[in-house]
């Protein structure tokens, strides 16, 4: 029997994808629902209706954002890998009391991912994005329990081993993205290139960095992408469990206010990420910027997380509901999109604005010639 939320294509382990040929031009009618429907590679491999899909977003990403972004259409996703274990069965089974649609599940390769994988395929999830190392070891038993692979890089050589090794969908990150950032190219830079490597062979292209709207999705389309991947804008979902002070400042920030930066390396060292210039970057930066053992205040507990641990200054977590203390000096990452992000709003209506934006924005491009 076919798992809940199992994906569409028929010919796993590793499906191959009708040759590519994306409309960019929305069409405008779905037959049941009022979003534009946008058909392409990614819709059709992973049986969705738009191809939005809701970046894990750590802790934010609940069962409940993920399973209202699949049910408005686009792919929700998971981020497990810092969950407890023992907690995960439950935590997923939550997701498919609320969905039967895909959902995906994600896992950071600098930790090891075995365990979690294992349970999140006996739980019935059968999309799984990596991020942060070489997925080819875990690529196989993914397809021999009939799902498929996302991952994401930040080049096209990158892209061309991840594809060579059985990916089935190229995640593109662009150097304006929120959160951990893996290359240094920027969003408009990276898709076109990671696209002429992959998609002449039928894998679809997802773009993630700095889209915050429709105008940046019909972008990555007209990029050569299928589909797009947020981040920052799902923060600001009612589902997402994004600490309420975070999402204030989240609100308030301006384009220019996120920093790429190593600062917040508690828990996760040299690993780059782009957060707000919040208090505790602004007192290092004021401080000359020292090293890591000449930080100010370097040890010391600002916060108390959810779960009741104590929360160090330059920890790498950020504030999730349930934190107490001076939550806004913890890492609040944020992408570059953060200034076009002005509201909370249900997940649902995230997915059907931008898809109509996108389909807008599109329709309204210049007639050339
Ligand atoms: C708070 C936060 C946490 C994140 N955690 C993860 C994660 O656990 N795994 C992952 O693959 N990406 C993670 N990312 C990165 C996103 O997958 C994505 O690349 C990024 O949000 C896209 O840029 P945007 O924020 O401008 O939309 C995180 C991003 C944010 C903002």
């Amino acid at each position: 029997m076919a798992a809940r939320g199992e994906v569409a294509s028929a010919d796993r382990p590793h499906p191959v994808p009708p040759p590519r040929s994306d409309p960019i031009t929305p069409r405008p009618h779905h037959p049941t629902s009022s979003l534009p429907r946008f058909e392409t590679a990614l819709t059709r491999l992973l049986g969705i209706e738009t191809p939005i899909v809701q970046a894990p977003v750590g802790g934010a990403s609940t069962p409940e954002l993920a399973a209202a972004v699949s049910n408005a259409g686009g792919l929700g996703c998971l981020s497990i890998t810092w969950r407890e274990p023992s907690g995960l069965p439950a935590l997923l089974r939550r997701t498919w009391a609320l969905t039967e649609r895909p959902v995906a599940v994600n896992l950071v390769l600098a930790w090891d991912p075995a365990e979690r994988l294992e349970i999140a395929l006996a739980e019935g999830f059968r999309v799984v994005s990596f991020f942060w190392g070489d997925p080819a070891p875990w690529i196989g038993r993914v397809h021999a329990a009939g799902g498929l692979v996302m991952h994401t890089v930040a080049s096209a050589e990158e892209a061309a081993r991840a594809v060579a090794a059985g990916v089935d969908i190229v995640v593109a990150q662009g150097w304006e993205a929120g959160g951990h950032v893996w290359g240094e190219v920027s969003t408009l830079a990276l898709i076109p290139r990671v696209v002429d490597a992959v998609a002449p062979a039928g894998v679809p292209v997802v773009a993630a960095g700095g889209i915050a709207d429709g105008r940046g999705m019909a972008a990555a389309l007209a990029l050569g992408a299928s589909g797009v991947w947020m981040g920052t804008r799902f923060l600001l979902a009612e589902e997402s469990a994004a600490h309420p002070v975070y999402q204030e400042r989240l609100l308030a920030a301006a384009e220019t206010e996120t920093r790429h930066t190593l600062l917040f390396d508690g828990g996760w060292e040299g690993a780059p990420l782009r957060a707000l210039a919040n208090e505790t970057f602004v007192a290092w930066e004021a401080a000359g910027k020292p090293p890591h053992s000449g930080r100010p205040g370097e040890g010391e507990t600002i916060a108390t997380g959810e779960d009741g641990r104590a929360i160090p200054r330059y920890d790498s977590g950020s504030p999730v509901v349930g934190a107490s203390g001076d939550v806004v000096a913890m890492c609040l990452y944020a992408g570059q999109g953060v200034g076009l992000v002005d509201r909370r709003q249900p997940a649902a209506e995230i997915v059907q604005e931008v898809a109509a934006e996108a389909a807008a924005a599109l329709r309204g491009a210049l007639p050339i010639g």
